[in-house]
């Protein structure tokens, strides 16, 4: 089926009318391959909600062959045309949920397109201290927002932009038009989340389990309940 057919019957969930266009996944990647050019360790890279692979297209672009992706997708249907297009050594398509995502470590960039816009603040809340944790000390996290007036309706988000936000670029090219932002995510110790109440663990568990969700554990979900709702 047509990607833009898969992003309108399940819009809900999706969060979006149409894939990104091509202007905001090269957006997305110019600090990545600011990184590859000048960085020569290997970077772990984490893709959050890779849809159809516009974005992972422009990741895979701006990868070097050491470097290391894995997708996290709640989508079935996504994940099996993620891993028919991107069969390259060093990039996984993990299906399930973020919030029930464990790796055995955590990542020097995550990119994320989770569609915030459609999800309650608790659960939006949860997110964002499910992608700082997942995130190394200084890693850099790169989403986007379409552009509408309630903008900000997570004020855990709200802050952490204003804390952390290293770039911000509007994106008129996209259907809606999008802001992006890049945030570096620094030391516990530096941060202002700390002391605020907005407390968060920035040391990934160490079991090293990535859980696959099955349709029950999926359903049961509080993302996947809200996405749903
Ligand atoms: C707005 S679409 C973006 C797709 C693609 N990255 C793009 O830019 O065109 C959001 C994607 O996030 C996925 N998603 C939503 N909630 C998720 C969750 N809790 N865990 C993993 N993926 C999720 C949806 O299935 C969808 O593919």
């Amino acid at each position: 089926m047509n990607p833009i057919l898969y992003f309108l019957r399940d819009i809900r969930k999706t969060g979006a009318v149409a894939p990104s266009s091509r202007y905001l996944a090269n957006d997305m990647v110019r600090f990545l391959r600011k990184k590859t050019a000048c960085n020569a360790a290997p970077l772990r890279i984490l893709e959050l909600g890779p849809g159809t692979g516009t974005l992972t297209k422009a990741i895979c672009s701006a990868m070097r062959p050491e470097d290391r992706l894995d997708m996290v997708e709640i989508n079935p249907h996504f994940c099996r045309m993620l891993r028919r297009k991107f069969k390259q050594p060093g990039i996984r398509v993990i299906y399930g949920d973020l919030l029930e995502f464990d790796p055995d470590a955590p990542y020097d960039y995550v990119f994320s397109s989770i569609p915030y816009e459609s999800i309650p603040e608790s659960v939006t809340s949860l997110m964002w201290k499910k992608k700082l944790s997942l995130c190394k000390p200084n890693g850099l996290i790169s989403y986007y927002k379409y552009v509408n007036f309630n903008f900000f309706r997570c004020k855990f988000e709200k802050e952490l932009v204003r804390d952390y936000c290293i770039d911000k670029t509007l994106v008129f090219r996209n259907l809606p038009p999008a802001q992006l932002f890049t945030l570096r995510v620094r030391q516990p110790e530096t941060s202002n989340m700390h002391g605020s109440g907005m407390e968060f663990k920035m040391n990934v568990p160490k079991k090293a389990v990535i859980k696959r969700v099955g349709k029950n554990s999926a359903k049961s979900s509080n993302s996947k309940a809200a996405l749903s709702a």
